[in-house]
């Protein structure tokens, strides 16, 4: 079946099953790799992008959901203010080690930042919540979107 998704601000046309995965369609087809699999149940948070800014994981979603809605990937969400002010407090803090989980990480951040620009330890907590990593950098990511908020 051929969809024609809106990524990134461009249109991409793709020949891909209704129950495709969008993750699958923006690696495989589209050839976008900064968002990363991890684990396909929607349990990790690896794979996080936006659709229309909100954070939801690619794994789990068939591209047929997609329709006319723009996502947003790793590979642009610096181009976004929120996204911007994420990955500028990333890169302040030195949040990365590994960086597996590290893109889904700031599309979830860039996302609550976006719709809560000064948030409080539950709204992290919340927003958050999901996204595992396995080097354990939850204390900087924490300290990162607050540095965040503070220059929003
Ligand atoms: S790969 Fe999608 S949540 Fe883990
Ligand atoms: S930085 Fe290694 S899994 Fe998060």
């Amino acid at each position: 079946m051929t969809t024609t998704l809106n990524v990134n601000g461009q249109d991409h046309t793709v020949d891909a099953p209704p129950d495709m995965p969008l993750l699958w369609v923006l690696r495989d087809l589209v050839g976008l790799t900064g968002t990363k699999f991890g684990c396909g149940i929607a349990q990790c948070g690896a794979c996080t992008v936006h659709l229309d800014g909100e954070a939801v994981r690619s794994c789990v979603l068939p591209v047929a959901a997609v329709q006319s809605r723009k996502v947003t990937t790793i590979e642009a969400v610096g181009s976004t203010p929120a996204g911007k002010k994420i990955q500028d407090a990333w890169k302040a803090l030195d949040v990365v080690q590994c960086g597996y989980c590290q893109s889904g990480q700031v599309m979830s951040a860039a996302s609550l930042i976006a719709a809560n620009p000064n948030p409080s330890d539950a709204d992290i907590d919340a927003a958050m919540d999901g996204n595992i990593c396995r080097c354990g950098t939850y204390n900087r990511i924490r300290a990162a979107i607050k540095h965040a908020a503070k220059g929003a």
